[in-house]
């Protein structure tokens, strides 16, 4: 027998037992003639010491960092307690020991605050995993897997695999694709999410299926994706979009309760697409704060008076504002009394290349009730503060305006919101807010392409009452110009998308279940039925055998692990991250009749 007990347990309760240890050598600290050792394992650390009659043993065999050591010995209370540690009130008398295996001198230290770098760490992951909190987020990551199987299984969902190697069914992303050595020259793909094999489970009358499961997109690296990466896939029949809102709140609230103790009792918000891209300028809002935007164009034509009109000073316009497609602010809480230093820190925040913004507009709201800004020379004070109040300003308030294009504009206020969020201390992240965003557009005009792409993906269903509007219009485009006024530019979806913390961690839809209105999909996306039947033959001919009303939603597990254990990168959940791609032998190509010619 190796052990008797782990390094995570003894307490003063187990004081004059005699007992075996094993586990990785912490650390090694030599008080003259006794020696005492952290010995560690994954249930925590225990002080072993060494005493004088083994020391010529230690000389001989001297011990180093995470070297495996076996020790047998008895417990006794400790005369310099540590409280800081579980164990910390014992210690281990060494009677004998064994080194189960030396290790090399890890190349950086196995402790919370290492002194590896990301890419060292990355390197030796297995020395990494090692680390306490490395462990605690894989801790955390099984603690969501068990909630979310136990409030499943309770609700009747079956757990059902689903291949891998599958027929290439796109979903927007790349596909990853392996060639297959019996049919040479053809190719599998692999999933980038079970999407349309959950919806065969439905038509085979399954109800409620889901599965903790591998999905592979072709997509650049971002801190919150990987080309591979895990959903928490679920499908349901017979249900409408609010049978699948309350099902799938519910199991995100367990989550809360089992794995931070957090009772999340109030119902989850709800949001319109539309209102999150113009209150928060995107669809993922962190609703933790406000700082909505606002939209000082409208504003101004709604109360019949032009921003740049009116009690100008210099009776000239001011372009930058009357020039711009759209004019966006944001009311920033209590800093009215920003230098100017910190002002212009901010205008360079905007400039930079990933917001690409030419420059920032401020008022200062001050606390006397005075005006200052960066416009002064165009406006006269009662015009600042009619542009404040229509950005929602109060005294103490810093107003930030962007102007130019309305996509990039509202992208570009929208980081910027994010940003003053944070350096404001207002993105806690003790705090989780959750927010169903609804009714999205079902198609999005690709401009390169001249046609149509599904919001979601092609299997998404039109709201109800817009069935008729699909079937009855084709959706061919000749001119990019006719996309604006098309009546499927303003067909919403049956899909919903929850997010957390402005996170986007799950989205889903209610699902077309017709083969007339999924062809009519496939039609508007730019397929010929050769083209549709040849990919999605299998699905539109289970359409014809009885398929019932279902629809789903997919989370994204690493992401939301990600978001409760308060880190930025889903890297940090994701256990073994491997030293891929690479080459492949000549053999292998040989078996797969593959010649290698890559195009220069
Ligand atoms: P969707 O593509 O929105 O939907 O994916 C669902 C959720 O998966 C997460 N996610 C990712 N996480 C890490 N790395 C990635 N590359 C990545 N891509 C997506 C997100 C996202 O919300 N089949 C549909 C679901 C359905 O309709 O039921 C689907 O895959 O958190």
């Amino acid at each position: 027998m190796y052990r008797t007990h782990t390094c995570g347990e003894l307490r003063l309760a187990n004081q004059g037992t005699t007992l075996t240890l094993a586990g990785w050598v912490q650390t090694v600290r030599k008080f003259g003639a006794i020696t005492f050792v952290d010995l560690r394992d994954r249930y925590g650390i225990t002080q072993l010491l060494f005493g004088e009659s083994l020391q010529a043993q230690l000389d001989a065999q001297p011990l180093g960092r995470e070297f495996v050591l076996q020790v047998s010995g008895v417990v006794q209370e400790r005369s310099n307690k540590n409280p800081g540690l579980p164990t910390g009130e014992i210690e281990l008398v060494v009677q004998s020991f064994v080194i189960l295996n030396a290790s090399a001198v890890p190349p950086f230290t196995i402790q919370d605050d290492t002194d590896g770098g990301d890419d060292l760490r990355m390197k030796y992951r297995f020395l990494d995993l090692r680390r306490n909190a490395v462990k605690k987020n894989l801790e955390l990551r099984y603690a969501v897997n068990r909630s979310v199987r136990n409030y499943l299984h309770e609700n009747a969902f079956m757990d059902i695999e689903t291949p891998f190697l599958i027929k290439s069914t796109p979903e927007g992303a790349r596909d990853f694709v392996v060639p297959s050595r019996m049919n040479p020259g053809q190719f599998y793909a692999l999933p980038q999410s079970p999407q349309t094999f959950k919806q065969l489970l439905m038509v085979s009358g399954y109800d409620r299926y889901y599965q903790i499961v591998k999905c592979f997109r072709d997509e650049d690296l971002r801190a919150d994706r990987q080309p591979e990466f895990t959903q928490i896939d679920c499908e349901m029949c017979f249900v409408e979009q609010e049978d699948i809102l309350n099902m799938f709140e519910g199991l995100v609230k367990r989550v809360f309760k089992d794995v931070k103790n957090i009772e999340y009792s109030e119902a989850v918000q709800r949001m319109t697409w539309e209102d999150a891209m113009w209150q928060y300028g995107n669809d993922k809002p962190d609703i933790r704060f406000g700082m909505k935007l606002s939209n000082l164009k409208s504003a101004f034509r709604k109360s019949g008076q032009l921003l740049a009109t009116g009690e100008l000073i210099n009776g000239a316009g001011f372009g930058v504002f009357d020039n711009a497609e759209t004019v966006l602010a944001i009311a920033v809480p209590g800093c009215a009394e920003y230098s100017r230093k910190q002002t212009d820190e901010l205008t360079d925040w905007v400039k930079r290349p990933q917001i690409g913004m030419q420059g920032l507009v401020f008022i200062k709201c001050n606390a006397d009730g005075t005006y200052k800004s960066s416009v002064d020379k165009f406006y006269a004070e009662e015009r600042l503060k009619a542009i404040a109040d229509s950005a929602g300003a109060v005294a103490g308030d810093l107003v930030l305006i962007l102007a130019g294009r309305e996509e990039k504009t509202r992208k570009a206020l929208s980081d910027l919101r994010l940003e003053m969020g944070k350096r404001l201390g207002l993105r806690k992240d003790n705090e989780f807010k959750l927010l169903w965003v609804l009714d999205f557009p079902l198609f999005e005009y690709a401009e390169e392409e001249n046609r149509w792409v599904a919001r979601h993906h092609p299997f998404t269903s039109p709201k109800p009452d817009q069935i008729d509007t699909m079937i009855n219009n084709n959706p061919v485009i000749e001119q990019a110009a006719e996309y604006l006024a098309h009546p499927y530019a303003n067909i919403k979806a049956n899909a919903y998308d929850m997010v957390l913390n402005g996170n986007e961690i799950g989205g889903g839809s209610i699902r077309i279940f017709q083969r007339p209105l999924q062809e009519k999909m496939f039609a508007a996306l730019g397929m010929t039925p050769e083209e549709y039947n040849h990919k999605f033959g299998f699905l539109l001919g289970a359409f014809e055998y009885g398929a019932p009303p279902h629809g789903g939603i997919a989370f994204g597990f690493d992401r939301l692990c990600s978001i409760l254990g308060g880190s930025e990168s889903i890297r940090d959940f994701i256990a073994v991250m491997l030293d891929a791609p690479s080459t492949i032998d000549a053999k292998q190509f040989d078996e797969l009749q593959i010649q290698l010619n890559l195009k220069p």
